[in-house]
C-alpha cells in the first residue's frame, strides 16, 4: 500500500493489547496512523495494559513495549467528540480504518450508519467512500441483534475480522496472540509484515 496513513480505532471492548500491537505495527512500517479513542476505550487501555498506556503517554508506551521504531510514522490523536477532524471528511485522503477492539455498541452505530461520534463518522465515510473498514468485534456470546449488525457492517463491505487469534502458530505469551491479531489486520489493509511466519502446512 501507498504510504496513505489509517485511521484506527479505540472502543471499550477487551483487547487493548491488540490495538497497541496494530498501533505499533503501523507505525513501524512507516505508516501514519490518525487515532481516536472512545471514552471506555481509554478506561480499557487503563485498566488492561496499565497507566503508562494513558493516551497523553502513549508515544513512549509503544516505544518501550515495541520498540523506537514505533516514531518512523507520524501519530495524530482525535477527540471522539471532534467531529470537525480531517477523518471525518471523504475529501480527506485516508486509506483505511480499523476499529480494534470494537465494542458491540459501536458496532451498532457502524452498522445503523448513526455517525454520533468521530469513531463511527469515520467509519461511515470508510464505507460511503467504499475504503477498507476492518472491524475487529470482541464480546461473547452474542446476541442476535450483534449478529446481524455484523452482517449489516459486511453488506455494506466492512470486513469482520473478530477478535480470534489461532493457536496453531502454538503461541506461548498473550503478546503472540496479539501478533498473531494484529498481523491479520495489517494483511486485510494489504500491508506487508513479519509478525507470524505463514502457515506451510504442518504446526
Ligand atoms: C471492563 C469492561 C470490559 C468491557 N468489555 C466489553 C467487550 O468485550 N465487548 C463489548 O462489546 N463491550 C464491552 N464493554 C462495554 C462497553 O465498554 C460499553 O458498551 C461502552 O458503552 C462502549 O462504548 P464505546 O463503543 O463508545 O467504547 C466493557 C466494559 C468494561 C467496563
Amino acid at each position: 500500500m501507498a504510504a496513505k496513513s489509517i485511521a484506527v480505532a479505540i472502543t471499550g471492548a477487551s483487547g487493548a493489547v491488540y490495538a497497541t500491537r496494530t498501533l505499533a505495527a503501523l507505525l513501524s512500517s512507516g505508516v501514519g496512523v490518525q487515532l481516536v479513542v472512545s471514552d471506555y476505550g481509554r478506561r480499557l487501555l487503563r485498566d488492561e495494559l496499565g497507566e503508562g498506556a494513558n493516551l497523553d503517554r502513549l508515544v513512549p508506551f509503544l516505544s518501550a513495549k515495541y520498540g523506537p521504531d514505533v516514531t518512523r510514522a507520524p501519530l495524530a490523536i482525535y477527540s471522539n467528540r471532534d467531529l470537525g477532524a480531517p477523518i471525518a471528511s471523504g475529501s480527506h485522503d485516508c486509506g483505511g480504518m480499523v476499529i480494534v477492539p470494537c465494542s458491540m455498541k459501536t458496532l451498532a452505530g457502524v452498522a445503523h450508519g448513526l455517525s454520533r461520534s468521530l469513531v463511527e463518522r469515520a467509519a461511515d465515510v470508510m464505507l460511503k467512500e467504499r475504503r477498507p473498514l476492518i472491524i475487529v468485534p470482541r464480546e461473547t456470546p452474542m446476541s442476535l441483534p450483534q449478529l446481524k449488525n455484523m452482517v449489516l457492517c459486511a453488506e455494506a463491505g466492512a470486513v469482520m475480522l473478530p477478535a480470534m487469534p489461532a493457536f496453531y502458530q502454538l503461541p506461548k505469551t498473550l503478546d503472540d496472540l496479539a501478533d498473531f491479531m494484529a498481523g491479520k489486520i495489517l494483511g486485510a489493509l494489504g500491508i506487508e509484515h513479519a509478525l507470524y511466519p505463514p502457515w506451510t502446512g504442518q504446526v
